[in-house]
């Protein structure tokens, strides 16, 4: 970069002069730069056949989607032997007291969503159908699709720990959501609600 050296027009109006600084080189050479950038980038991806960076990623997403086909969640049978597992009661019980106590109460008596203690439910009882509903969410109704946030493995304890809150007793238990539980749905639950 070479010193810069004041020059000044040789006018001068009542004694007032003005200079003639030239810009510096490496900043014309950007500018120039820019000017060649934006020809050749202006046309091949606005007009040409180029990808601008969101086609670019839904076409990346599309392929990540073809290769991570979903794993279907497991069904009522594989949920009780999970259920089973030393620690996961524990595990889900802490991601319920960090994510869901907002909306579920922290003992699951309901506040912006619904009483997960009591009889009734929107969308059915069973380990199954509340696994689904955790990992798919309600975003409709404000519900989140955990399945985005957590691991299947999170998924999976809270919605267990979920399922195992029905017939606790809530220190604040908003009124019933949705219809009474069919007891189809409780038969083969051998006591695990209310367990701790
Ligand atoms: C932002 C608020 C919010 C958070 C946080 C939230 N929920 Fe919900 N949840 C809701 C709403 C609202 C509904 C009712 C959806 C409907 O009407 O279909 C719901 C419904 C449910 C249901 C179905 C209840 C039924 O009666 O069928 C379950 C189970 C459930 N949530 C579990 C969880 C778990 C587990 C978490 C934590 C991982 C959680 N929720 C976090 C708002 C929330």
């Amino acid at each position: 970069m070479s010193e810069v050296q004041d020059r000044k027009f040789d006018y001068d109006y009542d004694g007032i002069q003005e200079y003639d600084n030239p810009l510096p080189r490496w900043w014309v050479y950007l500018f120039i730069g820019t000017v060649i950038f934006a020809v050749v980038y202006i046309p091949y991806y606005h007009f040409g056949g180029g990808k601008l960076p969101g086609a670019q990623w839904a076409e990346d997403m599309t392929e990540w989607r073809r290769l991570h086909p979903p794993v279907p969640l497991p069904d009522e049978a594989e949920l009780l032997a999970l259920a089973a597992q030393p620690g996961l009661p524990e595990r889900g019980r802490q991601i319920f007291a960090t994510r869901c106590v907002s909306c579920h109460g922290v003992d699951g008596g309901g506040q912006v969503g619904p009483n997960l203690t009591d009889d009734y439910s929107i969308h059915g009882w069973s380990r199954e159908i509340v696994a689904r509903v955790v990992n798919d969410g309600v975003p409709a109704k404000g519900m989140i699709a955990w399945g985005d946030r957590l691991s299947r493995d999170d998924v999976l304890a809270v919605a267990l720990h979920a399922y195992s809150l029905r017939g606790t007793t809530p220190s604040n238990a908003k009124a019933p959501q949705g219809e009474p539980i069919a007891a189809v749905a409780k038969a083969g639950d051998h006591g695990t609600a209310g367990a701790h």
